[in-house]
């Protein structure tokens, strides 16, 4: 026989119970770790929890979805990870955190066809992606764009974007190619009460415009789709976001806009949008104090929340080759809840 409404309440309930008992019953704190700065990052030191361990654990998995959540990045050191464990690892984070069932592992709209490690992983290289060239951005000292105009947050000009993302840089240079990430919760924090409270009312618009350009130089054919969910479709490379999103495992708000992908802000004039937009790329890149520098080494392994972050290369490689993988999680359409709190906001009244 069906269950009754009531039933159905207690038998969610108490699945509900039991999720919030996993997650509880592992605390990966208890292993040797250090936060690399009071606002983001945290990193498990070498010999301490390995990732192989966490990939076969239902309930460490859970615990890595909130620490990733909760710090923004989260490092290994000893990560051996190949790239089919890593679209499982973001896959799993992405389901513990409560993701659609829809939404699965982000395929980029230039994923060309036949890569080696399949449609689900991105080379990630300072060459180009069509060609043997190196970017602009390792090329010429005096021509590199600026280290500030670096910053974004993954794929945002999908309907669906990213929540959580990996990254193992497999190809070093003996030294730089560093990758910085910053906290969008801190951004939000830092912000006034009432720019807080304007933003929240405001979407903006996001391009993956500089993708279909490189595309067009080379081919023009057209770009994947579906990409890895079913609202990713279509050739444009555009979606509206709201300006300030709540992340789903945290409940914490967080800025999302970002310099690569936020082309205006919907509700505003174009002077209007420009000069906000303006103001909050600077937001992020001028506060060093919200982010995080990272120095790869062999078998480092990054994983970050792309709902609640944003991260930029370090183009100081005069001509060497950086060449990683990266995975990438679809997680939710982007939502404002006007009831979600901030980040520290929320940590001021548990310490109370
Ligand atoms: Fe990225």
């Amino acid at each position: 026989m069906a269950p009754t409404a009531v039933e159905t309440t207690a038998v969610d309930s108490l699945k509900a119970r039991l999720a919030s008992a996993a997650l509880q019953e592992v605390d990966l704190r208890a292993f040797p770790h250090f936060d690399n700065t009071p606002g983001i990052g945290t990193e498990f030191r070498a010999g301490g929890l390995q990732i192989s361990d966490v990939l076969i654990d239902r309930a460490k998995l859970a615990a890595l979805a909130r620490l990733v959540s909760e710090r923004g990045v989260v490092f290994f050191r000893e990560a051996d990870i190949s790239p089919e464990e890593q679209k499982e690892l973001v896959q799993a984070l992405g389901e513990a955190g409560g993701k659609p069932a829809t939404s699965k592992l982000h395929v980029h709209p230039l994923t060309l066809p036949g890569q080696v490690d399949g449609d689900e992983i991105s080379i990630i290289s300072n060459k180009f992606v069509f060609g043997d060239k190196f970017k602009q951005s390792d090329g010429d000292i005096r021509n590199r764009r600026l280290g500030k105009d670096q910053w974004h947050t993954d794929i945002t000009f999908e309907n669906v974007p990213s929540d959580y993302a990996s990254l193992v840089i497999h190809t070093l240079p003996a030294v730089g190619g560093d990758t910085l990430w910053a906290s969008a919760y801190e951004a939000y924090d830092r912000l006034s009460a009432p720019l807080q409270t304007f933003l929240e009312g405001l979407t903006a618009e996001h391009s993956g415009e500089s993708f279909l350009r490189l595309n067009a130089a080379h081919g023009g054919n057209p770009v994947r789709e579906p990409r890895g969910a079913p609202e990713n479709v279509g050739q444009d490379l555009l979606a509206t976001h709201p300006v300030i999103r709540t992340n789903p495992v945290t409940g914490w708000k967080g800025l999302f806009v970002n310099k690569a992908f936020t082309t205006r802000i919907v509700e505003l004039t174009r002077p209007e949008s420009d000069a906000l937009l303006g103001f909050l790329f600077e937001h992020v890149s001028a506060n060093h104090d919200i982010q995080v520098r990272f120095r790869w080494e062999e078998n480092s392994l990054a994983i970050w929340d792309n709902r609640s972050t944003f991260h930029a290369a370090t183009a100081d490689l005069d001509g060497v080759l950086r060449e990683g993988t990266r995975s990438v999680s679809l997680g939710e359409r982007p939502f404002f809840d006007p009831s979600s709190r901030s980040r520290r906001e929320d940590l001021a009244s548990k310490a109370n």
